[in-house]
C-alpha cells in the first residue's frame, strides 16, 4: 500500500479522487492524500469537516477477491488498523464502535467511509476512506460536534503530531491487516474488532431512518452486521445505523 501516492493541498474529496482512480485502472494499494477536502463526505451522507493544515484526509484503493456482500468487513479492517496504530499514541484507550468509528474516551477520533464499485464479476474495487482528527484542537470543531470529538494531539498533551508518521503508521498497519485478511480470511480480524470494541453483552440501540432495533450484542456477523438478542430472545442483525450503548 502507498506505492503509488497522489498528494492534493486541497480536493473535493479523496474518495472521490481515489473512485476515479480506481476506474481508470490505477493499481491496488494507490493512495489519494490531501491536506483539505471542499466536499469530505461521512456516512449516511453527512459531510465530513476538513479543514487544512491539521488533519489527515486519505483513501486507499484495493481490489479485494470477496463478495460485495462482505465488503462491510473492509471497514471493520480498516478500523483495526487505525485502532492498532493510534494503540501506540494513547495505550489501553482505543476503542471501537460499531460500525466505522475510532473513538478515544468515548469521543470520535476518526471516521471511515468505504465505498466500492461492483459489476456482472463482483467487486471491481473499493475504495477506503480514512479521516483522522490529528492536531485539531478542541475549539476549532463546530459547537455541535465539541462534545462528540476529539483529536490525537488533544489527548496526548498538546503537542503538534506528525501527521506525515501517522500515515505512514496508517499504511503499514491497514497492509499489515490486509495480508493477514487475504491470507487467513475474517476469522482473526474479527477476533481484533470485538476486542477493541468490547460490546458483547452490552445493551445497544441502533437507529437507522428512524427505525429503532434494540437488544444485547450477542456477537459480530461475516457481512459486517452486529448480531443482538432482543428482550423477548429473538436475534436481529443489525447491517447499518447509529448505535448507542445504553446504561444497565
Ligand atoms: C464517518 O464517520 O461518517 C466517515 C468519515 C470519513 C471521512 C474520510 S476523510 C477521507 C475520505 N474522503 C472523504 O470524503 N471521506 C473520507
Amino acid at each position: 500500500i502507498g506505492r503509488t501516492v497522489h498528494v492534493y493541498p486541497e480536493i473535493d474529496s479523496t474518495n472521490s479522487a481515489a473512485f476515479s482512480l480506481g476506474h481508470s485502472g490505477a493499481e491496488e494499494g494507490t493512495v489519494v492524500i490531501a491536506d483539505s477536502q471542499s466536499q469530505g463526505r461521512g456516512r449516511l451522507r453527512r459531510p465530513w469537516q476538513s479543514p487544512p493544515g491539521r488533519n489527515l484526509y486519505t483513501s486507499i484503493l484495493l481490489k479485494p477477491p470477496i463478495e460485495p456482500a462482505v465488503a462491510p468487513q473492509l471497514t471493520l479492517l480498516a478500523g483495526v488498523a487505525v485502532a492498532d496504530l493510534l494503540s501506540t499514541y494513547c495505550p489501553g484507550s482505543i476503542r471501537l464502535k460499531w460500525p466505522n468509528d475510532v473513538q478515544i474516551e468515548g469521543k470520535k477520533v476518526c471516521g471511515i467511509l468505504t465505498e466500492m464499485r461492483t459489476s456482472g464479476h463482483g467487486i471491481d474495487y473499493v475504495v477506503v476512506g480514512i479521516g483522522i482528527n490529528v492536531n485539531i484542537r478542541k475549539d476549532d470543531f463546530d459547537e455541535s460536534f465539541r462534545n462528540l470529538a476529539t483529536s490525537l494531539r488533544d489527548e496526548t498533551g498538546g503537542r503538534m503530531l506528525s501527521r506525515l508518521d501517522l500515515a505512514v503508521g496508517l499504511y503499514e498497519h491497514v497492509e499489515r491487516r490486509y495480508a493477514r485478511y487475504l491470507a487467513e480470511g475474517f476469522g482473526p480480524l474479527r477476533e481484533s474488532w470485538l476486542q477493541y470494541a468490547r460490546i458483547v453483552g452490552e445493551p445497544i440501540e441502533v437507529i437507522f431512518r428512524d427505525e429503532l432495533q434494540a437488544g444485547e450484542v450477542i456477537g459480530l456477523e461475516e457481512s459486517g452486521a452486529l448480531l443482538l438478542r432482543d428482550d423477548d430472545g429473538r436475534e436481529a442483525r443489525v447491517l447499518a445505523g447509529d448505535a448507542t450503548v445504553k446504561k444497565k
